[in-house]
């Protein structure tokens, strides 16, 4: 093994195929950033494109390429560290390439469709072969089911591989994990022509996958993280993991409620939802205590800066994404004037870029070490500038487009809500107003310069190490 080469032949049976998860989900980061960019583009110039990807597509496309890359990236996280942490081969290898690429080609489909078929009456047959229509999960009825089957098969692989070799805290926990978060999946094929209650369950896959089942999965990335790049004790991982899991679940199992408030549900999610989902901030503060205490503890050093320094980011984009920025509009007598307008843009875009797009960043460079020999990449690396630009790039986007946003959910609130008192009319005068207008157009100018960040992170993922032949002075455990 020649450090700075890639030799992908060293690898695991489990780390060969989460290398091919990991290159479809940037693929997919990619597209989602394109769609992000030309439906951005239309808020500005309303006929562009008209007809040809209107504004609900490309959105669409925005969104789900965002879950499926988020869920590729997970996925080939576990697949990495699955072997490592268990002790053995991967159980059922053959299986678990076939599932790789069902799924891919399942979603290359899905993603054809949605782009072919962008109008018409929908009906049980498009809800079983187009669209099913629900925000995030538009995947029509056979993909969900597919994705089932294959969710099931990588199960299969993963507790097997534990139960032929090793439990360890982390493992159990991601096990356990894994059957929540498929289990919810069921939850959005539930169809009723009842909206609210067609809510109410959609709402089930959603909040409780992003705040629950995904918080969790990220927590068990961490504390293997945190043992990888930073030699973290793996008794002290484990015990944060428990105490994380069970503020995790304690609040944000009922912070559920902070999506019934206006649907049509029960007054009583009004105290429940806001009183829960307001606890929530509290394991997130507790995620960025122990990672930021543990990077001090080793004085911030490690064999892999770039993979420390998006750990860092993860524990802090987190807290502030989904922790400072949902408990701003959490409470129902504030999510009364920022419902239904930009302020949950500006939430949910700094909430999955800090909490997910930054953890498996940081997995991917842990991974992309290891491919290259376990090649040095820490101070003074060769071409280093690449990893600081594009992590500067793309954070600098995404706080610009955050505020952005933010300004423009405030301005909404006021005209529309406060003032407008909600109606038809008003919705559209808030609109208008050049609060509004000028933070779509910076909206537009930092999502550009994510873009350059990205671009540059592409080629980073691609050339990182290469130039060098030193090997990490390794640090493991
Ligand atoms: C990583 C975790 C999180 C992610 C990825 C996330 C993402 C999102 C997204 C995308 C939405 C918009 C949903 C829609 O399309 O209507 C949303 C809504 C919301 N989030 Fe979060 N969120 C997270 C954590 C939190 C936390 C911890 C809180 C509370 C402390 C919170 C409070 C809210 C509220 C109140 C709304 C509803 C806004 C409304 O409809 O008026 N979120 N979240
Ligand atoms: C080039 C950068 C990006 C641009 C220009 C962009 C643009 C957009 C636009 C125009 C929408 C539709 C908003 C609306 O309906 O009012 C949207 C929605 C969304 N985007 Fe992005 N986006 C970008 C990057 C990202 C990234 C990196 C993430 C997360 C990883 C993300 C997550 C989301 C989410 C969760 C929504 C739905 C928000 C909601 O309904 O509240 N976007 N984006
Ligand atoms: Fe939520």
């Amino acid at each position: 093994m020649t450090a700075g080469r890639v030799d992908y032949a060293s690898l695991s049976a489990g780390q060969q195929l989460a290398v091919k998860y990991f290159v479809v989900a940037m693929a997919l980061f990619l597209a989602q950033m394109l769609f992000g960019l030309l439906a951005a583009w239309q808020f500005l110039d309303p006929e562009f494109l008209f007809g040809i990807v209107d504004f609900n597509v490309n959105r669409m496309v925005h969104i789900n390429a965002m879950v499926v890359w988020l869920l590729y990236g997970f996925i080939g996280s576990i697949f990495w560290l699955v072997e490592d942490e268990a002790g053995v081969p991967l159980v059922g290898c053959k299986l678990a390439n076939i599932t790789f690429w069902v799924l891919t080609v399942a979603v290359a489909i899905v993603v054809v469709v949605y782009l072919v078929v962008q109008s018409g009456p929908g009906d049980k047959w498009t809800l079983w072969f187009i669209n099913e229509g629900r925000e995030y999960i538009e995947a029509p009825r056979w993909a969900d089911i597919g994705i089932v089957l294959c969710m099931g098969a990588i199960f299969y692989n993963v507790a097997g591989t534990f139960v032929r070799g090793k439990w360890s805290g982390i493992a159990g926990v991601l096990v356990l994990d894994l059957i929540a978060l498929a289990g919810l999946y069921f939850a959005g094929m539930f169809y009723t022509t009842n909206l609210p209650l067609d809510q109410y369950w959609w709402w089930w896959v959603i909040h409780l996958w992003v705040e629950a089942t995904w918080e969790v999965m990220v927590g068990c990335i961490m504390a293997w993280g945190l043992m990888k790049t930073l030699a973290t004790p793996r008794r002290i991982v484990t015990t944060w993991l428990y105490i994380e899991v069970a503020l995790m679940f304690g609040s944000g199992i009922l912070g559920l409620g902070h999506h019934y408030f206006w649907i049509g549900t029960p007054e009583y999610w009004l105290g429940v939802g806001g009183f829960f989902s307001a606890l929530e901030p509290i394991p997130l503060v507790a995620m960025v205590v122990h990672a930021v205490y543990d990077a001090g503890r080793h004085s911030f050093r490690s064999n892999n800066h770039p993979a420390l320094a998006w750990l860092i980011a993860h524990a802090f984009g987190n807290f502030l994404g989904a922790g400072v920025w949902g408990f701003m509009q959490t409470l129902p007598q504030i999510n009364l004037y920022t419902h239904g307008t930009q302020w949950s843009s500006s939430h949910g875009h700094l909430a999955f870029f800090g909490a997910y797009v930054t953890i498996i960043v940081a997995f991917i460079y842990i991974a992309i070490q290891k491919l290259r020999g376990d090649v040095w990449m820490s101070a003074d690396l060769r071409g280093g500038w690449r990893w600081k630009w594009s992590l500067a790039l793309l954070h600098v986007g995404m706080v610009g487009m955050t505020i952005a946003l933010l300004i423009a959910g405030y301005e909404q609130s006021f005209v529309e809500r406060a003032v407008g008192g909600s109606t038809w009319a008003a919705y559209f005068e808030g609109q208008t107003q050049p609060w509004f207008v000028e933070a779509m157009w910076w909206r537009m100018g930092f999502g550009v310069l994510m873009t350059a960040g990205l671009v540059i992170l592409l080629v980073d993922l691609l050339r990182i190490g290469a130039d060098e032949t030193r090997t990490s002075k390794s640090l493991d455990r």
